[in-house]
């Protein structure tokens, strides 16, 4: 598993990363929803397809996720462009016990870009720095911006509010504000955005990258259930809450089936005797649908190819207004 293969990925600098894309997105790693396909479709369309490790189910599939990857993305575009590079997020929180052997397979393939998240983007840093790859951490309070700051990270993903999954609280252009006092490396901005022009604020605000969860749920590509998708297409704004109950840590819920559980935004623990993150409860638990805000803009299922270049026309469009 150590063995080092001749490079597959092409490692970019953080500006020839930006210069790279056609458009300042992410298409956000999703527990059980980002897929090998909708990381190609992503990243053949110009943004960075990102997914987490886990979705594989074990290591060695992992490692079979990134032989296709690195093959479906070494052929150029018809234009003669190169796709946008692939990221991996890797949870660097204790309770992953996949940590280690994905991690062994991150270095193994240099993947390009690393995303952590629930933990310490330090433990990560010096390796993947090492083959030239980048770190972004997923933060979301100022407390966990200065900490990454300090870490080295080459960007971190701010968290606001409404995002879905693991959801921060703040408001986005309080919190851009507030990193960019101290931090001029790359500002990723998540939390309810679906549309082009959306991208284009996000730079005015003085952040660089969005990223964007829920409205890459329904397409062909993800590997989402269709109860799933039905229930964000069916969602709005109001039938999002957040709730600490899954894991410990605030998360985007839909609120029907948290009440088919019995709860609230303010239930602390879906089981009794747990007194720190978990992040076992999330996968133990089904039926239960994570969505972010941008929910109430979701209306049909469309290809990730189709989403981005609509998205690029709004944002080209802001940018020329
Ligand atoms: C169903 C679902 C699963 C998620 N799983 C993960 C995950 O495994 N790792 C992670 O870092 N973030 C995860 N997230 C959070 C996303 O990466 C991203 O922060 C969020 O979707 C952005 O907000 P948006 O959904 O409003 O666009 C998940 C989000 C959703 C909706």
């Amino acid at each position: 598993m150590s063995e080092i293969l001749p490079t597959v990925f092409e490692c970019l600098t953080a500006s020839e990363l930006k210069q790279r894309l056609r458009l300042p997105l992410i298409a956000a790693p999703m527990f059980k929803v980002s897929s090998p396909e909708l990381v190609t479709a992503v990243c053949r369309a110009g943004a960075i397809g990102a997914f987490p490790s886990i979705n594989a189910r074990t290591p060695a599939l992992f490692d079979a996720w990134m032989a296709r990857l690195g093959e479906a993305l070494s052929e150029a575009l018809p234009d003669g462009s190169r796709p946008a590079p692939p990221a991996v997020n890797l949870l660097t929180h204790d309770s992953n016990p996949r940590f280690e052997p994905d991690f062994e397979i991150v270095r193994k393939w240099r993947a390009p870009v690393v995303i952590t998240s629930v933990g310490k983007p330090e433990i990560v840093i010096d390796a993947v720095h090492g083959y030239g790859g980048l770190v972004f951490a997923d933060v979301v309070s100022l407390h966990h911006a200065r900490r990454a700051a300090r870490s080295g990270v080459d960007g971190m993903v701010l968290l606001c509010a409404g995002a879905g999954g693991q959801t921060g609280r703040l408001n986005p252009m309080a919190f851009v504000e507030a990193v960019r006092q101290f931090y001029d490396g790359i500002l990723i901005v998540a939390g309810g955005i679906t549309r082009g022009y959306q991208l284009r604020a996000i730079e005015l605000m003085g952040a660089d990258v969005a990223y964007c969860g829920t409205r890459f749920i329904v397409t062909p590509e993800s590997s989402a259930p269709e109860e799933h998708k039905a229930a964000i297409i069916g969602a709005e704004i109001d039938d999002v809450w957040d709730s600490d109950a899954m894991s410990g840590i605030p998360a985007s819920m839909l609120r029907s089936s948290l009440e088919k559980l019995g709860l609230t935004p303010e239930t602390r623990w879906l089981q009794e005797k747990r007194d720190k993150y978990d992040w076992s409860a999330v996968k133990e638990t089904p039926g239960v649908f994570s969505l972010g805000h941008g929910a109430g803009d979701v209306a049909k299922e469309e290809a990730a190819a189709s989403i981005i270049a609509r998205m690029t026309d709004e944002y080209r469009q802001a940018a020329a207004r």
